[in-house]
């Protein structure tokens, strides 16, 4: 296993180009599992999550052709139609193959994907909308086993909580489905809506893109001709490094972003008292003084994102006085908090809510990585910690960020990647 050796007090100069999104990416992929042509993918990031899931489709038969920038999937060849249980617990969103292969085959085993750090991430909505949509649902040592052997059927699906993927995988069931699909209290994040868009060029009619309201008129299991397409820019990632300028009072510029889809974050950025200079396709982020203490709810966008909790969490240990951040979407999302008090952080927990008693001194020492981003927030509190870090069972930083170590490296960070033990 691989660790990051970090040196503390780092100040960042320059420019990172931000990749494409990792949560776009993954629907995107399964559904191709739709089209009848190759897919032409660009702009994919370099993640692991990323190779898992063509790692799943190639398992199922799928060809998978890499470019530099992308991916060449061609879905044409596939014949099977179990998602197993070595991969899908690596990787949850594997669940997203769960639509797709439905509506075209008419069956489907996915093994059930279990829970993670973060909590227990149950998938119900998406099989009781399923069921809805006609298909029988059975769990069996394991696996979600779906049947519709005449395919689905458009009805209209009220969502009782706001589920990303879950979103993301009706919208692909309904797009081959008989009839129209009406989903209500739908995701609105601009992953589900790079999708829709997808969908919509490829001939699927889909009114409400971008509301709480989508009405998708299926095919009835005519295969798509989907044409080439770019990933969006990861908006975490942007704010991850935006994070990084900020708590090393640094000024940075982050490239190749889409600052639309970061309103909450940047305004909560401006309220600690940083001044962004925001540009349509860029963001520079400059030092302040002093840090402001912010309150923060975390919610569905385009409020507060939760992927970037944790490392506001980091960036509050530095602001002169008493923040409170308060995790409203997963029931373990603090896995970051103990880490960061070994490193000198006064924070105190109250079920769901944080309060964090800055301004802290931080201290290098060695920190261990639990979640996707609880490990980017252990990076950020590595950059100002007086001394070194090492930051451990960093497989969970590489899930979603690409090339991370280098991109810090190229404005001025003094950090390496190094096996444990040698
Ligand atoms: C997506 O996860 C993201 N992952 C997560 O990003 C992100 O944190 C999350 O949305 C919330 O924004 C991908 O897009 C691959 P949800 P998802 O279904 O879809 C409950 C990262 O760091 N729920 O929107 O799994 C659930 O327990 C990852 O990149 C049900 O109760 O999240 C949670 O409380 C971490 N039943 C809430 O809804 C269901 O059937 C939101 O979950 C589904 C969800």
């Amino acid at each position: 296993m691989d660790y990051l050796k970090i040196k503390g007090k780092s100040a960042l100069n320059g420019t990172i180009k931000i990749s494409g999104a990792k949560n776009a990416s993954l629907p995107l992929i399964a559904m191709t599992i739709l089209a009848k042509n190759s897919v032409v993918i660009k702009n994919l990031p370099s993640v692991a999550d990323i190779k898992t899931l063509l790692k799943l489709l190639s398992n199922l038969g799928a060809e998978c052709q890499f470019l530099d920038d992308g991916v060449i999937v061609d879905t044409s060849s596939m014949h099977e139609t179990k998602a197993t249980y070595d991969i899908v617990k690596t990787m949850r969103a594997s669940i997203l193959v769960l639509g797709p292969i439905l509506a075209r085959f008419g069956h489907c085993e996915v093994s059930l994907p279990g829970g993670c750090a973060i909590g227990q991430r149950p998938i119900d909505l998406h099989l009781k909308a399923l069921e809805q949509m006609g298909a029988n649902i059975q769990i069996k040592a394991g696996y979600i086993e779906a049947t519709a052997p005449n395919g689905l059927n458009g009805c209209e699906i009220i969502f009782d909580k706001i589920t990303v993927t879950g979103t993301a995988n009706i919208v692909m069931a309904a797009a081959l489905a008989k009839g129209e699909t009406t989903i209500i209290n739908a995701a609105r994040e601009p992953e589900v809506v790079q999708l829709c868009e997808v969908l919509h060029a490829s001939g699927v009619a889909i009114e409400g893109i971008g509301t709480a309201v989508l009405k998708i008129i299926g095919t009835d299991r005519s295969l798509l001709e989907i044409p080439e397409f770019s990933i969006i820019p990861d908006r975490i990632e942007a704010g991850t490094y935006l994070c990084a300028g900020a708590i090393s009072r640094s000024q940075l510029t982050i490239t190749n972003t889409e600052p639309n889809h970061l309103g909450a974050v940047i305004a909560k950025l401006e309220e600690m008292g940083f001044e962004l200079d925001i540009e349509e396709k860029s963001i520079t982020i400059h030092p302040t003084e002093t840090i402001k203490p912010v309150k923060i709810v975390t919610q569905e966008y385009p409020a507060f994102p939760t992927d970037m909790q944790a490392q506001f969490m980091a960036l509050a240990t530095q602001a002169e006085g008493v923040s409170i951040i308060e995790e409203r979407l997963f029931e373990n999302r603090f896995m970051h908090v103990s880490e960061l008090q070994r490193m000198g952080a006064d924070i105190s927990l109250n079920g769901h809510t944080a309060t964090i008693n800055g301004k802290n001194t931080l201290s290098g020492t060695d920190v261990m990585a639990t979640d996707l981003r609880a490990s980017s927030a252990l990076v950020l509190a590595a950059l100002i910690a007086e001394g070194e870090t090492n930051v451990h069972r960093i497989y969970h930083l590489d899930r979603g960020y690409d090339s991370l170590e280098k991109k810090l490296q190229n404005v001025g960070v003094t950090v390496e990647r190094l096996k444990e033990g040698l």
